[in-house]
């Protein structure tokens, strides 16, 4: 702690680290920043100069050996962060890990082991839990079941009683993407893992944290494990969330759809900007507002998205990468949020947002995925897998 803030350092300072977490860092009163590591010390260089970082170093065994840092922030690509969480944990360093948290459950059961022993507290950022929007979604299927009002036209068959499935609620995730835009590094077994380790874990985890305290019992996948993929997951409650993921997409429309059906009514959420209700009478459409946009559209809400995204590309040389260097232009996927519940968590010995336990299920769920899809078969999902029993020494 310095000046009673807790003193940060950051270990991988790519894209991500550029424009999410220096940023968010700089944000947050509480925390100072005091080391920026990279393997490419010019790029941490320049952005240490930007954020005012005291130290840089391409190794990080230096952070975790200086007694001053509390608290390391990972954004590295992915197969390096077993090693890095046992260095910053055996040295006593709190540690906020981007996902995925592992590429495989072995990793991961080393991840919960030396997290435990050596005490200190590990957020992964599966950052869509807290943003503002898919929060008010699960708010909205809540409240509507605890006290489900339908629209006095609504038609119900009189000659039969529901049936026990017709309870389930369903969660229907649509990504559309563009692979042309990923390097070979996401892609590599090795580092990057593929879109479902790298990617799907998002919203594996949505739908766990969703439907809590169900459990998944079973998982299906389909597709290619590093590119266009689906995968249906059941809940121990008999509800289920099937995603499906497109890379033959375009960046020109937004990527994110959530959907719910529960309860006979029908709940969307348009790229964390825009909630929407239907079979609910008086429900209204909710409005999310973007977290940076320097343009002239004043309007929130998805259709307003899209026209500011228009607006943006007027007299743009450049293409959509570029673009996002040159012209932020952001919606609250609940990143700094996130960023706030770990530091508060840190400093009021509260529970982790997002633990260990959280990074490990993703983690293994996305495994199950790519298994279900080399097998073509559905898979279960064991209790002692999904509880593992770590053994701490
Ligand atoms: N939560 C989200 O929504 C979200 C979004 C984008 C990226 N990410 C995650 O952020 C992470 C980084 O992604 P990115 O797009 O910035 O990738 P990137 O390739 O731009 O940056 C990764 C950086 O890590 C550095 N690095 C690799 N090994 C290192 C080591 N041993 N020591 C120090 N530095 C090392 C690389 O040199 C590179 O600069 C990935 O885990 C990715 O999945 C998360």
């Amino acid at each position: 702690m310095r000046n009673g803030k807790l003193v940060v350092a950051q270990i991988g300072c790519g894209k991500f680290a550029e424009f999410q977490d220096l940023p968010n860092i700089a944000a947050i009163p509480q925390l100072q920043l005091k080391w920026l590591c990279d393997l490419d010390t010019e790029r941490a260089g320049e952005l240490s100069r930007r954020y005012g970082a005291e130290k840089v170093t391409s190794d990080f065994r230096e952070i975790c050996a200086d007694p001053e840092v509390d608290l390391i922030k990972i954004a590295t690509s992915h197969e390096i962060h077993l090693p890095i969480i046992e260095c910053a944990a055996s040295a006593g360093k709190h540690v906020f890990c981007e996902k995925p948290m592992a590429m495989r459950d072995e990793e991961a059961w080393k991840i919960i082991r030396t997290v435990r022993k050596n005490g200190i507290k590990l957020c992964v950022d599966l950052n869509r839990r807290m943003s503002p929007a898919p929060q008010a979604l699960k708010r909205n299927v809540e409240e509507h079941l605890k006290n489900p009002v339908h629209s006095p036209w609504r038609y119900i068959e009189t000659a039969r009683t529901p049936l026990a499935e017709e309870e389930y609620k369903h969660m229907m995730i649509r990504i559309q993407d563009e692979s042309s835009s990923y390097g070979l590094q996401h892609l590599d077994p090795l580092i990057g893992g593929g879109e479902i380790i790298g990617e799907s874990v998002h919203w594996l985890d949505v739908a766990c944290w969703f439907f809590a305290p169900a459990v998944p019992v079973e998982i299906t996948a389909w597709g290619s494990s590093r590119l266009s993929h689906g995968i249906n997951v059941k809940f121990s409650s008999g509800d289920d969330m099937t995603l499906t993921f497109s890379c033959s997409g375009t960046f020109d429309y937004p990527k994110e759809l959530f959907e719910v059906a529960a309860g006979n009514a029908f709940f969307r959420s348009e790229f964390f900007v825009e909630n929407n209700t239907y079979g609910v009478p008086g429900a209204e459409t909710e409005y999310f507002p973007m977290k940076h946009y320097s343009g002239n559209i004043a309007e929130e809400g998805f259709n307003a998205y899209i026209a500011k995204y228009h607006e943006r590309l007027q007299g743009f040389a450049g293409n959509s990468k570029t673009l996002e260097n040159s012209k932020p232009f952001e919606v609250d996927k609940g990143h700094l949020n996130m960023w706030r519940a770990f530091v508060d968590a840190v400093l009021n010995d509260k529970p982790s947002p997002c633990d260990e336990l959280d990074g490990f299920r993703s983690t293994y769920l996305a495994q199950l995925a790519i298994r279900s899809i080399e097998c073509r078969q559905t898979l279960p999902v064991p209790v002692e897998r999904w509880t593992p029993a770590i053994f701490i020494r």
